[in-house]
C-alpha cells in the first residue's frame, strides 16, 4: 500500500480492461488519477467507485488521436492536483485484421494513429509538465504481438504496438538526464473485452490459452501490478525496458 503516495498519474483507456483496473490500483496505492477514454458513463462509474474507496480521480473524455484531448488530460492533472508524475498511455485498438493483402489504407493508418502516433503525442505533452517537477514515469502498453510472437490477419496491430518500443527507447534516451523513466509493457493475452472481442468461440481461447506457458490467460489486475511498479520508485532504475508480461507465451512451443 501507499507506494504512489503524493503522486499524480494519468491513466488512458481506463474506461475498461487493463486501464480500468490499473486506474483502480493506482489509486488504491495512494496516487490521484485523470482517467481517460471516450465513453463518458464508464469513466464517470470508476471515478465514483474510486471515490468510495477513498481516492481520488477525475474523468476526461475524449479520442486518442486528438493532440488537444492529450493537452486536456495534462491540464486537468495541473489544475485538479498540482503536477504529473505518472502517465500510462494504454488506449488501444486491435485495428481493420484480416488478410493483410485487403487491409485499406485507412484502417492501417487509424491502427497507427490510435496505438502508436497517440501515444508519441501523450507522452510530448506529458513529459513536457513532468520535466517541470523534477522527473516522472511513462508507460506504453504495447505487447508480445509484433515483438516476440507473430500471427497472421494483424499486420496494423503488430506494426503499430512494436514501434511503441522504439518510442520508448528514443523518449528514455532523450529525457533520462530529466530524470523521466519511459518503459513499455508487453502484456500476453489478458482477459478483456478486447481478448473476448478478437477470441468468440472456446476453439479459440483454446488455442491462445495453450501458447503460453501457464496455461492460461491473464486477469487484469496481474497487468496493473506490473504496470504499477514500472511506474513506481520501485522501478527507479528501469527505463527503456520491453517488460513482457506473457505468461510465457514467448517462450512456450508446445
Ligand atoms: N487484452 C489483451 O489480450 C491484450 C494483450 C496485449 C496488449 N493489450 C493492449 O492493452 C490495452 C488495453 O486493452 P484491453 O485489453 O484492456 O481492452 P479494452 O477493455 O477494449 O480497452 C481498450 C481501451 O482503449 C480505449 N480506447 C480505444 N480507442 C480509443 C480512442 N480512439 N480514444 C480514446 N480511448 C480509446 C477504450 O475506451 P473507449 O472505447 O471508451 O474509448 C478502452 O478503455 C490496449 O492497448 C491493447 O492493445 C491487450
Amino acid at each position: 500500500m501507499n507506494r504512489l503516495i503524493d503522486k499524480v498519474a494519468i491513466v488512458t483507456g481506463a474506461s475498461s480492461g487493463i486501464g480500468r483496473v490499473t486506474a483502480k490500483l493506482f489509486a488504491a496505492e495512494g496516487a490521484k488519477v485523470v482517467v481517460g477514454a471516450r465513453r463518458q458513463a464508464e469513466l464517470d462509474s470508476l471515478v465514483n467507485e474510486i471515490k468510495a474507496a477513498g481516492g481520488d480521480a477525475v474523468a476526461v473524455a475524449g479520442d486518442v488521436r486528438s493532440e488537444d484531448y492529450h493537452k486536456a488530460l495534462v491540464a486537468a492533472a495541473v489544475k485538479n492536483y498540482g503536477k504529473l508524475d505518472i502517465a500510462f498511455n494504454n488506449a488501444g485498438t486491435l485495428g481493420e485484421a484480416g488478410p493483410s493483402t485487403e487491409v485499406s489504407e485507412a484502417g492501417f493508418s487509424d491502427a497507427l494513429a490510435i496505438n502508436l502516433t497517440a501515444s508519441f503525442l501523450a507522452a510530448k505533452h506529458q513529459i513536457t509538465e513532468m520535466v517541470r517537477h523534477g522527473g516522472g514515469s511513462v508507460v506504453f502498453t504495447s505487447t508480445f504481438v509484433g515483438y516476440s510472437f507473430a500471427f497472421p490477419g494483424v499486420a496494423a496491430y503488430a506494426a503499430s504496438k512494436s514501434g511503441l518500443i522504439g518510442l520508448t527507447q528514443a523518449l528514455a534516451a532523450e529525457y533520462g538526464p530529466q530524470n523521466i523513466r519511459v518503459n513499455a509493457i508487453l502484456p500476453g493475452a489478458v482477459d478483456t473485452d478486447m481478448y473476448r472481442e478478437m477470441n468468440d468461440t472456446s476453439d479459440k481461447q483454446a488455442f491462445i490459452t495453450n501458447l503460453h506457458a501457464l496455461k492460461r490467460v491473464a486477469a487484469p489486475e496481474e497487468l496493473a501490478r506490473s504496470v504499477l511498479y514500472l511506474a513506481s520508485d520501485d522501478a527507479s532504475f528501469v527505463t527503456g525496458t520491453a517488460t513482457l508480461v506473457d505468461g510465457g507465451a514467448s517462450i512456450t512451443r508446445t
